[in-house]
């Protein structure tokens, strides 16, 4: 028999790639091993600390005590599949409906953003009577196969459906009055075109589907008037406007619950997760009676695991936690104060374009090349790599991939908002020295 060779321990990396595949996504070029966080700060394997200025998920903080007790204690009590009765649900979703305009007085829960947006084209479908879809030529709204064939954003092999159009959210940062009226006139004639063009090959359209702050495609802000344009366009077509808040929502702009209040257009469906839950996988489409009611008549739609107990208590938790500890007034102040700093201290510097854009705690800056004025996507990972090795998380975005992604849990303070300026204007300033 041969001898056994001696083989060394697999890393945890080799393990995941083992069991998980080479193609499972991973941040950073070494990638991070974690093992606990509390509020904005995480702990490393190797006993490190980091600045979480990235996570939208722990919404309130890492670990926070009110959402785990919350969970651990109804799980403790009953867990159960949803077609019982129970006041957890029934509870939450009248907390949850109270942040919303009045005519949205229905929720459906589900337990991703994906599953939100899914069942909201069904919704959709199902009122309209239509199939298209406009779509943001750069955006990402989940995984199912309906979203997959809709998605511009990143990589996916299902051809592009044959009912939907994509339009590009035009971006007015930095154009002057003149130029910004003739870019809403533009672009809303792409619109009309996009719709013109469903009604021609027979789908008609259902919805079109928005990330009120458009992270995906680079937090572009489009000129006034411009949502509300396509909004009108799209109810004229009989289609339903389906306000995506799974990254926007839940406080993050601060002074607004959410992102589609940015606009004078009250959405027909709004979908949300990631924040939702601290963590807890759960996610909701809230819509108005009048259409979830002739939907439910018509589909026997009934979800496992959505709107459990435990799911409810810890959303329900969240929205306690938000207002308990003043959390949004916490993010328009301290949103602020990093949009001003950031701009302040880096104004000037060539290889940003513009001061920091987003709103509220979701921060961005778009990196040129000072010579070119080109996208520079290159600086702009060699920014989050080094503000990782400056132990503070951040990450990129945009159809270039150069702008920065600056999104910290809301729970964040002001001494760490100071200390992640400190360290990125650090590291941008010493990008030339
Ligand atoms: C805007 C937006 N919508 C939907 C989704 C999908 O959510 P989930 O990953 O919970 O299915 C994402 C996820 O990144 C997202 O950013």
């Amino acid at each position: 028999m041969p001898a056994k060779r001696a083989t060394e321990t697999p890393t945890l990396l080799e393990r995941r790639k083992a069991v998980l595949g080479p193609h499972s996504p991973l941040f950073y070029d070494e990638p991070l091993e974690l093992v606990s966080g509390k509020g904005v700060w995480l702990k490393s394997a190797a006993g490190e600390r980091y600045l979480d200025a990235y996570n939208n998920v722990p919404h309130v903080g890492h670990g926070h005590p009110k959402v785990a007790t919350a969970i651990a204690q109804q799980m403790r009590k009953l867990a159960i599949n949803t077609r019982y009765l129970n006041n957890r649900v029934v509870d939450y979703a009248e907390a949850l409906l109270a942040e919303f305009h009045a005519s949205l007085d229905r929720v459906a829960f589900v337990n991703s953003g994906s599953e939100a947006n899914e069942l909201a084209i069904r919704v959709a479908r199902f009122h309209s009577g239509n199939t298209g879809i406009i779509m943001s030529d750069f955006s990402y709204h989940g995984t199912t196969l309906t979203l997959a064939q809709l998605t511009t954003g990143l990589t996916t092999s299902e051809k592009r459906g044959r009912n939907i159009r994509t339009i590009r959210i035009p971006d007015a940062t930095g154009l002057n009055k003149t130029q910004a009226k003739q870019l809403l006139k533009d672009s809303l004639a792409e619109v009309d075109a996009a719709i013109a063009s469903l009604q021609k090959a027979g789908f008609g359209v259902a919805a079109t589907i928005l990330d009120p702050l458009f992270s995906t495609e680079g937090l572009v802000v489009p000129p006034a008037g411009y949502i509300e344009g396509l909004v009108k366009r799209v109810h004229k077509a009989g289609g339903l406007y389906v306000a995506d808040e799974v990254q926007s929502g839940f406080g993050r702009i601060g002074r607004l619950m959410w992102g589609h209040e940015l606009f004078d257009a009250v959405p027909d469906i709004v979908t949300m997760g990631k924040p939702m839950g601290n963590g807890h996988p759960i996610g909701a489409a809230v819509m108005r009676a009048d259409l979830l009611e002739p939907f439910g008549a018509a589909n026997m739609y009934f979800n496992t695991f959505a709107g459990n107990p435990v799911s409810s208590a810890a959303g329900h938790a969240v929205l306690q936690v938000m207002e308990e500890e003043g959390l949004r007034a916490r993010a328009t102040e301290l949103g602020a104060h990093l949009q001003t700093e950031l701009t302040r201290e880096l104004e000037g510097n060539p290889r940003i374009d513009g001061g920091a854009r987003g709103d509220g705690l979701f921060a961005g800056m778009r990196f040129v090349d000072p010579e070119t004025g080109k996208p520079d996507a290159a600086t702009t990972k060699q920014v989050v790599e080094a503000m990782y090795k400056d132990h503070v998380l951040i990450s990129r975005i945009g159809r270039d991939d150069n702008v920065l992604k600056v999104r910290p849990p809301l729970a964040v303070e002001r001494k760490d908002i100071d200390l992640l300026i400190d360290k990125l204007t650090k590291v941008i300033r010493g990008l030339d020295a």
